[in-house]
């Protein structure tokens, strides 16, 4: 029966894990997979975090499914953190949480809530995306089409994106990323998000946002622009959350599906499908992870902790990403990949050619995607003068 499955390569960008495990040079730098990492490279839990956990066990009664939907506390802490505290959409009742397994397990949501109830919608991803928002939006079976994002300049095209969602076919669905843009780290102004709500207000198009590094640009409320924008002056909106990042709670698989409708009736009634959707997937999601955020958000004193160290991973990327660009002054780079200061959150699209980071990888123990994405979180004080004469050697 299995006799003509072919064997595919793996994912690029977790295959990049095995490949760095597996380089014994001692001066090799992980640039690859976006998680983030300290000044020695690690990737430890956080202090609100632990204490969280230490509260749970402590405290747990039961391992109970939980439904669906999840936990309500966790959707009633994770709302306002989405849309803002005292946001008119909780006023209104016009929003619902869904807690899944991961930013990842939301998109999966949304694409089958959209391939179920909009039939014949395509879905519009920028290009380049995430290279998952393409296996996910395909195996729910919806068309993918792209908009233009970056020009060959390596600079932010929003003229050409601009270009692209006017002639979108009314009704289909744009993915946008709410902050920090995997793979470019080029993000929208607050007037590009007005006027891209100006466009698919126009058109009738539905967005779709993918919110998966709240905290890592600018901060928890000034990376949520564009999300509360759309979702506070449109009738529809999809949003996408996951606190694998800003919890930094990747393997208990947390994130949640936010469905904003035209009134609590409709949400109601797509809230209901949406609970169907997830059964059919996985029937409940798993509770932990859930757990460890509601317990956080909902204590003054460990949220306060949470914010303190989410600014410290912040400030620390912003600041290795003024310090690597520095770093190339000496041999004359630094005009070159200054757009690696302006950009925002985990990634960097650098420039660097697939020739170049095949060089990086074969000749320093230097690993990033092929795309030339690099983790900027995986840049430490230490590295970056090893980084920098590794890179104007490939220049
Ligand atoms: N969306 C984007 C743009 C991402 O970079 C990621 C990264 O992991 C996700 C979604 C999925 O996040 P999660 O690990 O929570 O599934
Ligand atoms: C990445 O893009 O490296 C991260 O979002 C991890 C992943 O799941 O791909």
């Amino acid at each position: 029966m299995f006799e003509h499955i072919e064997r595919v390569p793996g994912d690029a960008i977790l295959g990049l894990i095995e490949a760095f495990k597996k380089d014994t040079n001692p001066q090799k730098v992980d640039l690859g997979v976006g998680v983030y990492k300290d000044d020695q490279g690690n990737t430890p839990v956080m202090r609100a975090v632990k204490q969280a956990e230490a509260l749970l066990l402590k405290n747990e009664t039961t391992k109970t499914y939980i439904g669906s939907h999840g936990a309500p506390a966790y959707a009633d802490a994770v709302l306002p953190m989405v849309l803002g505290e005292g946001s008119p959409l909780l006023e209104a009742k016009r929003a619902s949480a869904t807690q899944s397994p991961g930013g990842t397990g939301a998109l999966r949501l949304a694409a089958d809530f959209v391939a179920k109830h909009l039939p014949g919608k395509g879905i519009w991803v920028s290009d380049p995306t995430w290279p998952n928002h393409h296996g996910i939006f395909t195996a729910a079976g919806i068309e993918l089409h792209k908009y233009p994002y970056v020009d060959a300049e390596n600079r932010l095209d929003f003229d050409g994106m601009l270009g692209a969602l006017k002639q979108i076919p009314e009704g289909d669905v744009v993915v946008l990323h709410a902050c920090c843009h995997n793979p470019t780290g080029f993000d929208l102004s607050r007037e590009q998000w007005k006027t891209v709500l100006e466009v698919l207000r126009e058109r009738s198009l539905l967005p779709l946002i993918d919110f998966a590094y709240q905290g890592f640009g600018e901060g928890l409320d000034e990376d949520a622009f564009g999300v509360r924008l759309l979702a506070e002056n449109l009738d529809e909106v999809i949003i996408t959350s996951s606190c694998s990042k800003n919890f930094g709670i990747y393997c208990e698989r947390t994130g949640c599906l936010i469905m904003v409708a035209k009134d609590q009736e409709q949400m109601e009634n797509v809230r209901s499908q949406v609970a169907i959707v997830a059964r059919e997937n996985y029937s409940n999601p798993p509770a932990h992870g859930g757990a460890i955020v509601s317990e956080i958000l909902h204590s003054a004193e460990l949220a306060a902790v949470w914010r303190e160290e989410l600014t410290e991973m912040r400030d620390r990327i912003n600041t290795l990403r003024r310090d690597f660009v520095d770093s190339l002054k000496p041999y004359g780079l630094d005009q070159k990949y200054a757009c690696v200061a302006e950009q925002r959150g985990m990634f960097s699209y650098t420039g660097l050619t697939p020739d170049q980071v095949d060089r990086l990888r074969d000749e320093f123990g230097i690993y990033m995607v092929r795309s030339g994405r690099a983790n900027v979180a995986g840049f430490s004080q230490e590295n970056l003068p090893y980084l920098a004469k590794a890179i104007a050697a490939v220049n």
